[in-house]
This record gives C-alpha cells, sequence and structure tokens, in this order.
C-alpha cells in the first residue's frame, strides 16, 4: 500500500477534510504535516458533523491511528480542547490513537497576541490572518527560540527557555506594538497544567511512519491551508507561514522524499478564498454571491465569509506542477447544479499579453486580468450519483474539460458533504499500483 500526500490545490477548504476521511477507510495512519489551528476541516458522516483543526480526519474511523508530524504548530489548550470535544461526541481519543511529535512546536498566547495586535496596526495590506498565532510561532521556529512539545517534559528548563521568550516578547508587545504584556508565572504554571495532558502522546513520528511505510501500510498525509498560501510558492505576502506543498510532508515527517509514492490534489469546482490577496478568478458580483450562499461558503474557524469566483485553470497547472499531483479530486460540484453559465479561467492577460502561467510576482498577479471559457451548466440535482455514468452529460463534459486544460487526469469528485457523496474514482489508491 501507498503513502499518499493529500493537498489543497487552491487558497484552502477545498475539502481536504472530507476527502481524507473518505480515503482513511483503509490507512493504518494519517499525518498531519503542516500548519495548526488555522485550518478548519470539515466531515459529516449520517448526518453528524464534526470540525477539525488539528487532529486529522482519520481520528473518525476507530483503527487509524493519527499522528502530528514536526512541521505542525501545535496550541496545546486548542489541542485539549479539540480531544475534549471529540471525546464528548464519542470518539475514543487516547494515546494509542494519537501521536504527537516532540519537535512539534508550541503556540503560546504571546504568539497570538502578536499575530492579532499586527494584523490590528496594520493599516493597508492585512493579511486577515486567522488570528491564531501561527506566523509568530513559525517564526519562532526559524530563529531558534520556539518552545517544543517535548520541552514539556523538562519542568526547569521549560521555566528558563520560557522566561527568556515571555521578557523577549513583552518588550515587542509593549514597545513596538503598544499592548499588554504577558504573565510569565500563569503562563508557566498553566503550560505546567497542559503539559499532564498532552505529554502522554509523545510519539516518535518519523519512526513510526518510516516502520508503516517499510511494513507496506496504506500512510495518508493530510494537508492543511492550501497550495497557493505555501510561505515559498503562495501569493506572497498573503499566504500562510508554512509550506503547504506535498514535499513538505516528506521534510515533516522525517521521510526520504522518494518514499511517498502519490499525490492527490483537492480542488473545488470553482474557488474561493479567505483573507486578502490577489484572487484572478473572484467574481465580486451576484455569481460570486451565489456560490457562497449555496456553498455555504463561510470560514470554519473564523466564520468570515469567503471570497468567491470560478475554478482557475492557471493557478491549478501551478498547484499540479508544485506538488507533483497525480491526480485531482474536485469537490462541490453540485453548488453549480442552478448555474446556467459555468466558467473556467484558461489564461490571463496583463498589458496586453497572454499569460498561461500564473506570474511570480504578486503585485502582476494583482493586475491581471482573467479570460474565460464558458460551460453550460447542467441544471440538474446530484444526488445520489456515485459514480461518473451518473452524472449529466454537461457536467461529464466540464469535468473533462477542466481535466483536459488543466493536463491532470481526474481521481474523483464529490457532490455534497457527506462521506458517502464521495467519490474516489483512481482504482490507484485503492488497490496500489502507479
Ligand atoms: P478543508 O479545510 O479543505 O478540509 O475544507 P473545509 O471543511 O474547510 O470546507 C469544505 C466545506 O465544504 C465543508 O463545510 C464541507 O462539509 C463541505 N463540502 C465538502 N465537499 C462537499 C461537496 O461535495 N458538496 C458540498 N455541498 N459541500 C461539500
Ligand atoms: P484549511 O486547512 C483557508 C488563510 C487566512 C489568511 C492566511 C494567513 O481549512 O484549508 P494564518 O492565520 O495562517 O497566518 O493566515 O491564510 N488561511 C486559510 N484559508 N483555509 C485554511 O485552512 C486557512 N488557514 C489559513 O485566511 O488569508
Ligand atoms: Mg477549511
Amino acid at each position: 500500500m501507498p503513502l499518499v500526500v493529500v493537498v489543497g490545490s487552491q487558497w484552502g477548504d477545498e475539502g481536504k477534510g472530507k476527502v481524507v476521511d473518505f480515503l482513511t477507510e483503509k490507512a493504518a495512519l494519517v499525518v498531519r504535516f503542516q500548519g495548526g489551528n488555522n485550518a478548519g476541516h470539515t466531515v459529516i458522516v449520517d448526518g453528524k458533523k464534526t470540525a477539525l483543526r488539528l487532529i486529522p480526519s482519520g481520528m473518525l474511523r476507530p483503527n487509524t491511528r493519527c499522528l502530528l508530524a514536526a512541521g505542525v504548530v501545535l496550541d496545546p489548550w486548542g489541542l485539549k480542547s479539540e480531544i475534549e470535544v471529540l471525546r464528548a461526541s464519542g470518539i475514543d481519543v487516547n494515546p494509542k490513537r494519537l501521536g504527537l511529535a516532540a519537535e512539534a512546536a508550541l503556540v503560546l498566547p504571546y504568539h497570538r497576541a502578536i499575530d492579532q495586535a499586527r494584523e490590528e496596526l496594520k493599516a493597508v495590506a492585512k493579511i486577515g490572518t486567522t488570528g491564531k498565532g501561527i506566523g509568530p510561532c513559525y517564526e519562532d521556529i526559524a530563529s531558534r527560540a520556539a518552545i517544543r512539545l517535548g520541552d514539556l517534559a523538562d519542568a526547569r528548563r521549560l521555566k528558563e527557555v520560557l522566561g527568556k521568550n515571555v521578557e523577549y516578547k513583552n518588550q515587542y508587545l509593549k514597545k513596538v506594538l503598544g499592548k499588554e504584556t504577558i504573565e510569565f508565572e500563569t503562563l508557566y504554571n498553566e503550560l505546567l497544567e497542559v503539559s499532564e495532558f498532552l505529554l502522554p502522546y509523545l510519539a516518535d513520528v518519523s519512526l513510526e511512519v518510516n516502520k508503516a511505510q517499510k511494513n507496506k501500510e496504506f500512510v495518508l498525509f493530510e494537508g492543511a491551508q492550501g497550495t497557493l498560501l505555501d510561505v515559498g510558492h503562495g501569493t506572497f505576502p498573503f499566504v500562510t507561514s508554512s509550506h503547504t506543498v506535498s514535499g513538505y510532508a516528506a521534510v515533516s515527517a522525517g521521510i526520504g522524499p522518494q518514499k511517498i509514492d502519490y499525490v492527490l490534489g483537492i480542488a473545488k469546482a470553482y474557488c474561493t478564498r479567505v483573507g486578502s490577496g490577489p484572487f484572478p478568478s473572484e467574481d465580486q458580483g451576484e455569481e460570486g454571491d451565489r456560490l457562497r450562499e449555496i456553498g455555504k461558503e463561510f470560514g470554519t474557524v473564523t466564520g468570515r465569509p469567503r471570497r468567491c469566483g470560478w475554478f482557475d485553470a492557471v493557478a491549478m497547472r501551478k498547484a499540479i506542477r508544485l506538488n507533483g499531483i497525480d491526480r485531482l479530486i474536485i469537490t462541490k460540484l453540485d453548488v453549480l447544479n442552478t448555474f446556467d453559465r459555468l466558467r473556467i479561467v484558461t489564461s490571463y492577460s496583463l498589458d496586453g499579453k497572454v499569460l498561461n502561467e500564473m506570474p511570480s510576482s504578486t503585485q502582476d498577479l494583482q493586475r491581471v486580468k482573467p479570460v474565460f471559457e464558458e460551460f453550460p451548466g447542467w441544471k440538474q440535482d446530484l444526488v445520489g450519483v456515485s459514480n461518473m455514468e451518473d452524472l449529466p452529460k454537461n457536467c461529464v463534459d466540464y469535468l473533462k474539460r477542466l481535466s483536459q486544460i488543466v493536463d491532470c487526469p481526474l481521481g474523483g469528485f464529490s457532490v455534497g458533504p457527506e462521506r458517502s457523496e464521495t467519490v474516489v474514482t483512481c482504482e490507484q489508491l485503492l488497490g496500489f499500483s502507479r
């Protein structure tokens, strides 16, 4: 069985959680490899809705073990409360079913305070972050100041490192950002308390994943955010602070990159984005509003309305290239059911020139004009569709053309938020051979 990375191939919220949940029926391990509780993955099984932030969707299957790898940033209290909510809903989260990398950096209250204060103070060019402290935490990893989960095991060392960090962050909060400072003693005691809850979950993620790979088990890597939010390759600076692309799964989980067998990209049949930044296919008119209403495009983490627009094949070609996507799964097809006319962006125009590739300059990307190809809608319900042949002709034509324009085969689609409304057609995944 393969090692499969599932990535969002747009700006997030593509339905990664739902697809991962569907695929975990056969998975031994599901590994989250980046981001933190800025993510919100909604899974619906038999009418019961579960919103996950840090814990992989594999938790909904009783025989799957879930891991948070080294590249994840972990809010200790956020994770504890997520575990408690899952337990209250009848899901048995325990150290046999969830393992946390000792190397994962902790998101602490000063990270959140800095994230929120910076956004508040920016008059223009706000990123529109989730305010969860993700960026400041990744900064601490790069500057080697981060406190990592494993550090909680040594109270004396924790006190020393936390003391230095709080002192430094407080200077920054007070003098640069003009905000309230953090009380060291309270934070230290709260961390000691939460550490009793979290330390039993410590795991050697690299060892576990490598063993599973040797034993030919099915391992899924669950991406968070989306390719165009990657800190290096995305629409910088309007991005998150981690690498969201598939290659980072190997870095974060501590496996050789050649061990990854397969990359599955998840994309909506249209496109959304939360927060600021270029979005060439955005529709700020009536059709965009309809996509938002029908698709229920409101953020799971912040409740913000998501910006909506059409499927952008130019952006998708870049995502396919950056991740090495083998197959694309197209979600939320049903949201398009009532549209007379559908559109796909096939190229951009900039200063009179046709661009077939996404420019790397965000300033240029802000200025491009989308060039559309139009399609007739299918004007039909997709309830109960369980294979490609059952889809209306116009829907099949839309999907075939989409796949052709982005030059990537499809691996499935989905027609509703329920687990049972997901159709995966790539036999490569189910009985593996590339
Ligand atoms: P993720 O962050 O990529 O896991 O995606 P989110 O869970 O944030 O957003 C996707 C939303 O669309 C969730 O509310 C899902 O329940 C919902 N969803 C997923 N697939 C479909 C689909 O095929 N049709 C419809 N109507 N909703 C879907
Ligand atoms: P899932 O995993 C959509 C966006 C924020 C903001 C930018 C930076 O559910 O797809 P951050 O708090 O990460 O520093 O914010 O990234 N963002 C997401 N957008 N889905 C997500 O996660 C996101 N996580 C972060 O809106 O524009
Ligand atoms: Mg989401």
